[in-house]
């Protein structure tokens, strides 16, 4: 039964063989960097991952073009070297031959995020070397909110240099006001008292009617005149 089994999958390996070559038709190129991205932690490159790679493949174009006939087994690897690159191509279950190199590239950037994770990889480590590494619509979310964040504090910048340019006309002017005023400041107390709230004080009793208590502070300055 086993023996079965693997006779079968080595026939259907060497037929596929001419598929996945280097440069080949609709075939993939990926180049993974485990050191860098992983130091000392850094796993080693095995037939598991490859199933692992596989098995992320076959769910991207699952999941894309609702292709779900496709098996690991449609994921063809080859040419995978120590320093680990490798080529890939998809087959089609239904002809047996490569699927569309588009096909294949939009269901991989549409899935990035996910087949990065599933390695502990970024688009840095882990290069489809004909895929542009463009941010998938899982990350998309983030840039929004950067902008955001951006936008909050530009404004909070711009309307603090405002304020501060506001006030600092204001306390101008008020200094200005003031050192006018000095010069007044007499004629200005005897106008108060001659009228308050718009009544000619000397028709009233002059302290019952007219003492502002708000004035009293000059009130007490005027006793002496
Ligand atoms: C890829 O592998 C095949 C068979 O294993 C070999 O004949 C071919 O030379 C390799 N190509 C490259 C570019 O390494
Ligand atoms: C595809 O390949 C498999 C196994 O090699 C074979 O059984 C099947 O008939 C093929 N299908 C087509 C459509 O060629």
């Amino acid at each position: 039964m086993l023996v079965a089994l693997f006779s079968t999958l080595s026939l259907v390996t060497i037929i596929h063989a001419q598929l996945c070559e280097p440069d080949a038709k609709n075939a993939f190129k990926v180049r993974l960097s485990l050191k860098t991205a992983l130091g000392d932690k850094a796993y080693v490159w095995d037939e598991n991952e490859e199933y692992l790679f596989k098995a992320m493949m076959a769910f991207s174009l699952r999941t894309f073009s609702n292709r779900e006939t496709i098996e690991i087994s449609n994921i063809l690897l080859c040419n995978v070297t120590k320093r680990v690159s490798f080529w890939f191509v998809v087959t089609d279950p239904s002809t047996n031959q490569t699927l569309p190199a588009d096909e294949v590239q939009r269901a991989i950037r549409m899935n990035r995020n996910r087949i990065n994770h599933a390695f502990f990889l970024n688009d840095q480590t882990l290069e489809f070397l004909e895929i542009p590494a463009t941010l998938g619509p899982p990350t998309e979310p983030s840039t929004p909110v950067w902008i955001i964040t951006f936008g909050v504090v530009f404004c909070l910048v711009i309307i603090g240099i405002v304020l501060l340019v506001m006030s600092g006309i204001r306390q101008r002017r008020r200094k200005s006001k003031e050192s006018r005023e000095t010069g007044d400041v007499e004629d200005k107390n005897e106008t108060m008292v001659t009228i308050e709230n718009g009544i000619p004080c000397d028709t009233l009793d002059f302290k019952e009617g007219c003492v502002n208590r708000a004035l009293v502070a000059d009130d007490e300055k005027l006793t002496p005149l």
